[in-house]
């Protein structure tokens, strides 16, 4: 059976990783794959972390299953992290939450339910998105399209296009929005711009599927919050991805959840009923350890206040290895204006180069990116941001 089956390429995000961990050279310098670094390029388990890592461990008594939906304190939990204590759709009862196997999971079982509830969904995504955004959504059979959102010559959002297209969606289209820290390209809409994004999509009878990996690292938890939480309170129906992978460090872990508001508590219990099929049919459950620690830190004030304070710290470092990069740049090319690494957000920023000058800035100078030019600005730090802005500056200047 398996002769019929060719050898796939390495994924583009995950092929970066291992080209990386391959390269012997001293001086290589890692932008690729999506995970903080700290200051000596490691990527920490949080101290909040391994405190409620050793509370879960210690009063763990059973390995038995939890619940086809998780942990109901974790979902009650990550609700109110994520829409905020007293929002109005939870206290009408419109809101489900279901704990899944990472954001890919949410994401994934977001497809599945919308390909039941409507086969044949078109699903419109930013053009650029995140790579695994196609194969998450269009596996489920989902048809997909783009919208235009930014322009990569000038390193601005492409928001008249990106309206216009809406504009031009048919009702029950689904479109894929980047809550916050848009990856790749580290530009969001505005506070306005979610207005107007949103008055489209209520006016075209539009489902959103907001998918929220990087809450913490824009401008703190509840100003990155800020578009779902208008989303759930202005539109009658829509998905929320969640991931804890980066805000927590829990990568490996696989935590997150599928967030589902629906126009009453009705429809809001048969959602959750078809999501819970979705997990059973794929996955059974979803794994119970990230989630007992996400779950410990956020019902535990003085855990979530550290929490708090490791994410701002995060949030910061790679703030200011965005503004060192745009000023070696500048020194190492003169005329050249890199201002956008300071106001983009998030983890990610596009350089703007070919995937020839990427191959060559891997090649000649073992620095490492996506295909894309996609950067990951935690991979920036004071003792290699010199060399790294002298080989991006060679390999663009040609
Ligand atoms: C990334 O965008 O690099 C991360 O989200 C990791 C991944 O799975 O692609």
């Amino acid at each position: 059976m398996f002769e019929q089956l060719s050898r796939l390429p390495d994924d583009p995000i995950l092929g970066v990783m291992t080209a990386f961990r391959a390269d012997p050279s001293p001086d290589k310098v890692d932008l690729g794959v999506g995970v903080y670094r700290d200051l000596a390029g490691h990527t920490p388990v949080l101290d909040c972390v391994r405190r409620a890592e050793r509370e879960v461990v210690a009063a763990q008594t059973t390995k038995s299953y939890v619940a086809p939906a998780g942990r109901a304190e974790f979902n009650e939990a990550v609700t109110e992290l994520v829409l905020g204590a007293g929002h109005p759709a939870v206290r009408d009862g419109r809101v489900t939450t279901v704990q899944a196997p990472g954001g890919c999971g949410a994401l994934r079982v977001g497809a599945e339910l919308i390909r039941i509830a409507a086969p044949g969904t078109v699903v419109r995504v930013s053009d650029p998105t995140w790579g695994n955004h196609l194969p998450l959504l269009g596996s489920s059979g989902l048809r997909l399209e783009r919208y235009p959102y930014y322009d990569p010559d000038s390193h601005r959002l492409r928001f008249d296009a990106l309206c216009e297209s809406l504009e031009r969606a048919a009702a029950g289209d689904v479109v894929l929005l980047h809550a916050c820290c848009h990856n790749p390209t580290g530009s969001d809409l505005s506070a306005p711009q979610w207005r107007e994004v949103f008055g489209i999509v209520a006016r075209r009878r539009l489902l959103p599927f907001l998918d929220l990996a990087y809450q913490g690292f824009g401008g703190g938890v509840v100003a990155d919050a800020a578009a779902v939480r208008q989303a759930a309170e202005t539109l009658p129906e829509g998905l929320i991805a969640v991931s804890f992978s980066k805000n927590l460090g829990l990568y490996r872990e696989r935590v997150g959840a599928l967030i589902a508001f629906a126009g009453d508590p009705a429809r809001a219990a048969a959602i959750r009923s078809q999501v819970l099929q979705i997990g059973r049919s794929i996955y059974s459950m979803p794994p119970d350890h990230g989630a007992a620690i996400a779950a410990h830190i956020l019902r535990d004030p003085g855990l979530t206040a550290a929490w708090l304070a490791e994410l701002d710290d995060m949030r910061l470092r790679i703030e200011s290895m965005r503004s060192l990069l745009a000023a070696q740049l500048g020194a190492a090319w003169s005329g050249a204006d890199f201002e956008f690494l300071r106001t983009q957000r998030g983890m990610f920023s596009l350089l703007g180069a070919t995937p020839a000058q990427v191959e060559r800035l891997r090649q000649e100078h073992h620095v490492y990116m996506t295909g894309d030019g996609r950067m990951n600005l935690a991979g920036v730090m004071p003792q290699n941001v010199g060399y790294l802005a002298r080989a991006i500056a060679a390999v663009l200047r040609g």
